[in-house]
């Protein structure tokens, strides 16, 4: 899927974004583009790409809409894992809008009219807590700013695919886990655990 394609992720130095940048490498992608606000904190996450000569490193931010807006319409397929996550929504509800919500439209608007397929990465917190088992069909009901930001940008995908033709995927990630992800804070439950366990 990824063989000759030009391959961008938004987010790119984060922990999901630099594994998808790794596997596009290794899928034969013509080049991957990535793109982060925060290269230098997360620099360590990009070390096995930096010596390949497909790979673009590009320091910017989702809500520039006059930075990113090339950058996606040159690119075959845009993996958009980008975001203000759980935690940091909480502290800074203006990022996360900004981030999740201003971020998805900037790239979703760049889209448009072109053949870059866009998939979104979302969140299992767009369905809210619940008791019980949520079925692939549970009627998202978010408790979070982040929840409500993720949801309205998967609202976004849907409303531009289907307007506007564009292509758009939408992944909703639970609990991701692996190398290179923190496992300080509230985030990673999975790691969290496994490391408190290792300290026993
Ligand atoms: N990790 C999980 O378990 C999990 C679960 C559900 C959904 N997700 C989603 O998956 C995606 C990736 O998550 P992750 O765990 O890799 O997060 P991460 O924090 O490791 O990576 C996100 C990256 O986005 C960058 N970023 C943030 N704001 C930006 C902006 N305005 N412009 C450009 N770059 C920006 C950050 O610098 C970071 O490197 C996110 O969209 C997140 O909502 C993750």
């Amino acid at each position: 899927m990824l063989k000759d394609k030009v391959v961008c992720v938004t987010g790119g130095a984060g922990f999901i974004g630099s594994h998808i940048a790794d596997r596009a490498l290794r899928e034969n992608a013509r080049k991957v583009i990535v793109v982060d606000n925060v290269i230098a904190s997360r620099q360590k996450n990009l070390r096995q790409l930096l010596a390949d000569k497909r790979v673009v490193i590009v320091p910017g931010d989702v809500r520039d809409v006059d930075f990113i807006t090339p950058i996606i319409q040159k690119s075959d397929i845009v993996f958009h894992e980008a975001a203000s996550k759980l935690v940091a929504s909480l502290k800074n509800p203006r990022t996360d809008l900004g981030t999740n919500i201003v971020g998805t439209f900037n790239v979703l608007m760049a889209a448009k009219g072109s053949d870059t397929h866009v998939i979104h990465a979302s969140t299992g917190s767009v369905l809210g807590s619940c008791d019980t088992a949520m079925k692939e069909d549970f009627h998202p009901r978010p408790s979070t700013l982040y929840g409500i930001s993720k949801l309205t940008a998967e609202r976004y995908c849907v409303f531009f695919a289907k307007e506007f033709g564009v292509k758009v995927s939408i992944l909703r990630y639970f609990h991701v886990f692996g190398p290179r992800q923190d496992y300080y804070g509230e985030a990673g439950v999975i790691n969290i655990f496994l490391s408190r366990i290792l300290r026993n």
